[in-house]
């Protein structure tokens, strides 16, 4: 990892140690921008031989997947530097996987089964974020279902994160909300998440094992950071000191979540977010304080050591008052869900096991029900009072 303002410098010397050719896979929003231009005049100083695709776009549909990998093998990169937010860090890794590997994508869906490395990957985020520049997850659309899918393997951790704070300022005042609501959403959940004692074979088989020691400490930290700064980062843009801390904050996040695991507010976001096209980060964010509700008797001590971290007196209001602060919705009811999709939406939700046996109380569908009743009233005490 490498953090700080003006660090995009480095990428040239970074992809020069592995060859001399790189894609750079970039969205069209970012392809004439100043931070791209500067990762760009950077692989260019240090003789890269660079092509860009820049049409990234956002849940990764398979098409351009196809079009990346394509590019990929016409250009023949050493390593891909991928320049974006998490739909593009996740495309970029999935391509540097199907240059390494052969396909299907759906070959890689069981969690661990990249047979080996993949093509360097060096991951420039420009939101904080998703932390997909330090996470082994690559979360795309699948082509027949259009349900998101994560694809999880130690492989896909890029092998350079490569976080300079001065190509987020550009980042527009809902997507820093929003991303900035996951990181704290990666934080919070990768510190409540299920403990699973910890065996030889267990460690090996999945890349995230639920909370341990080093998770919980970067988690805290993160937590800390991201609600001291993301409505300052919210509100001016160009404050780089609140960009730096979210920076920093989604960072430890990522490496919390990546070997933690997120829980119930991740499952029901893809469900969420497939039925009503909102963001990642509007739905987990929204999401967040219902479900850190509903797992408050598992999680006694965490909940008061988040109150410390966050300096607050309670963690669940907290977060719900600092998403409406930062301009997310009150509800599902307001993004359009309706009272009788609220079953099918936990019904959607329950298969996706990676995440929900990641939550520290079991669930089954008349738990996400009540979890997601909740939300579409925008009441999280509603929790509390059913529970007595
Ligand atoms: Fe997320």
């Amino acid at each position: 990892m490498i953090f700080g303002t003006g660090m995009a410098a480095t990428t040239g010397q970074l992809a020069a140690g592995y060859g001399g050719r790189a894609l750079v896979v970039t969205d069209p929003n970012l392809a004439g921008s100043p931070g791209l231009d500067s990762v760009r005049t950077s692989l260019h100083e240090a003789g890269v031989d660079v092509r860009v695709f820049s049409e990234a776009v956002v849940d990764v549909p398979e098409s351009t997947i196809a079009e990346a990998v394509a590019s990929a093998a016409e250009h023949r990169p050493d390593a891909v530097v991928a320049v974006g937010g998490g739909s593009t860090i996740d495309l970029a890794k999935v391509t540097a996987l199907l240059a390494s590997h052969p396909g299907p994508l759906s070959t890689y869906y069981p969690v661990e089964s990249v047979p080996g490395p993949v093509l360097p990957l060096i991951a420039v985020p420009t939101t904080a974020g998703t932390g997909s520049e330090v996470t082994p997850v690559s979360v795309i659309t699948d082509a027949k279902t259009r349900m998101k899918v994560g694809i999880a393997s130690r492989h896909l951790i890029p092998r350079h994160a490569l976080c300079d704070p001065l190509l987020t300022v550009s980042a527009p005042r809902t997507v820093t909300a929003h991303s900035g609501m996951d990181a704290l959403a990666h934080a919070v959940e990768s510190f409540m998440a299920i403990s699973r004692p910890p065996t030889a074979s267990s460690v090996l088989a999945r890349p995230q094992v639920g909370k341990n020691l080093l998770s919980d400490t970067l988690a805290l930290t993160a937590a800390g950071g991201i609600s001291a700064n993301l409505a300052r980062a919210v509100d001016d843009g160009d404050d780089l000191d609140a960009r730096s801390a979210m920076l920093y904050g989604s960072l430890l996040a990522g490496i919390a979540f990546g070997n933690a695991g997120v829980t119930a507010a991740h499952a029901l976001q893809f469900a969420v977010g497939a039925a009503t096209g909102t963001s990642h980060g509007l739905g987990t964010g929204l999401l967040l304080p219902y479900v850190m509700e509903f797992n408050r008797p598992a999680r006694r001590t965490e909940m008061a050591t988040l109150a410390g971290a966050m300096e607050c007196a309670d963690p669940v209001t907290a977060v719900h008052e600092l998403g409406l602060r930062v301009g997310l919705p009150a509800s599902l009811a307001e993004i359009g869900v309706e009272a009788g999709d609220v079953r099918g939406l936990a019904e959607a939700s329950i298969g996706i096991r990676r995440l929900i046996d990641n939550n520290p109380v079991p669930l089954d569908v008349d738990a996400l029900e009540q979890i997601l009743r909740a939300a579409w009233h925008g009441e999280p005490n509603r929790l509390s009072t059913a529970r007595g």
